[in-house]
């Protein structure tokens, strides 16, 4: 028995495989190395002592996941692989729908034609698009997405309810991550994000290692006890750990079940420099920018459904946030290149 995960090699996916070959899973990824390399599985194999077979290739690609499927005793997949830029998302439409939607779609299709039903889908909290209120619960209606990315996410999320209405063998768990951060405790993996970072905490970090001269905080009039953006991060190990939860929690739900896998608190963008300056005894220099199109105000995870369904909680708090991505960032200053 083995478990299929796509886009194993990147960010949160080479964490769940690193955690899934450490409880003995036998662990089959398939990557096509978009926006990862394959130097972040070798590390994930030294950490846990133990190889997972690779195939480097496309999920859009049938004949590769055929021979996938018949080459390997495949009992469930993790989809991972996918693009998740939003703000490239508006400017290549095309592609975020053919990757996230038209991949998701091939990947089931082969899967059902493989006689494999179980699907873990990497979803976001996004999907509860920009006027669903705080904190987000699952029994929110989701929609009003404002990028493609995320609409991608509300389509997939879609996809896997209708097809577990229409066939009773499919069973599908969507994972609405939060805000993930972080590396493994090793700081032999960790993000590694292509050119100049998106997201707060790489840059935050990029910041202090040098990599780039200021951190640019997009607005400080929110309606946010600070006025800086809140957001809920976690994890990414606990985030991984998730999804082993998930997995084992496939059989007993009926078709289709969505979890929001946050911490269920938010921090503040000043908040979350002032605890990395304190792990990483470095400064982090910013100035306050203009608001980020598209960026909300505040939100954060009611995490009750996956604690009391899935037994699982986050473990690790703010501090082990900003250690892990201090230790990984000054040990792989350029990441894994
Ligand atoms: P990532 O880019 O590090 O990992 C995605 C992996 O998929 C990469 O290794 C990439 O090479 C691979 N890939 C992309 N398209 C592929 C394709 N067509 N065929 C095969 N492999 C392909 O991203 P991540 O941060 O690890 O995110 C993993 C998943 O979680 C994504 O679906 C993402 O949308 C979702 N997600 C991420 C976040 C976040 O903040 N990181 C938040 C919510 C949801
Ligand atoms: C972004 C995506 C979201 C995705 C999530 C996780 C947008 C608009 N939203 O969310 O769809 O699910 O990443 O990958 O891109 N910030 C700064 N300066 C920076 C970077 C960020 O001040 O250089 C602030 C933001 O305004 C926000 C907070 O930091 O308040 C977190 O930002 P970020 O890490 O990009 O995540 P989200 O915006 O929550």
């Amino acid at each position: 028995m083995a478990i299929l995960v796509t886009g194993g090699a990147g960010y949160i996916g080479s964490h769940t495989v690193l955690a899934l070959l450490e409880r003995g899973d036998d662990v089959i990824v398939l990557d096509n190395l978009s926006n990862a390399s394959r130097e972040s599985l070798s590390r994930v194999e030294k950490l846990a002592g133990k190889s997972a077979v690779f195939c480097e290739g496309d999920i859009l690609d049938r004949a590769c996941l055929r021979d996938i499927f018949a080459s390997h005793n495949i009992t469930a997949v993790i989809h991972f692989a996918g693009l998740k830029a939003v703000g490239e998302s508006t400017r290549k439409p095309l592609e975020y729908y053919e990757n996230n939607v038209s991949g998701t779609v091939v990947l089931l299709e082969e899967m059902r034609s493989a006689g494999i039903y179980q699907f873990i889908f990497s979803s976001s909290a996004t999907v509860y698009g920009a006027n669903a209120p705080v904190p987000y619960v699952e029994t929110t209606p989701i929609g009003g997405t404002t990028s493609p990315y995320g609409t991608s996410k509300l389509m997939v999320e879609q996809i896997l309810q209708d097809y577990a209405k229409a066939d009773c063998n499919f069973r599908a768990i969507a994972l609405r991550y939060f805000n993930p951060v972080g590396a493994h405790e090793s700081g032999e993996i960790g993000e590694d994000p292509n050119g100049i970072p998106n997201n707060l905490l790489p840059y935050i970090a990029q910041v202090a290692i040098g990599r780039l001269e200021k951190l640019g905080i997009f607005g400080d009039d929110y309606d946010t006890p600070d006025g800086t953006g809140v957001r809920d991060y976690i994890h990414v190990v606990d985030l991984a750990e998730g999804h082993l939860k998930a997995l084992d929690h496939l059989t007993a739900i009926d078709g289709y079940k969505a979890f929001n896998l946050g911490a269920g608190k938010g921090y503040s963008v000043l908040e979350m420099v002032k605890a990395f300056e304190h792990a990483s005894g470095r400064k982090v220099p910013y100035q306050i920018s203009p608001r980020r199109d598209g960026d909300l105000a505040a939100f954060w995870a009611d995490a009750a459904l996956a604690d009391q369904e899935l037994n699982w909680r986050v473990t690790r708090g703010i501090d082990a946030m900003m250690r892990d991505t201090w230790n990984w960032q000054s040990k792989n200053p350029q990441g894994y290149k």
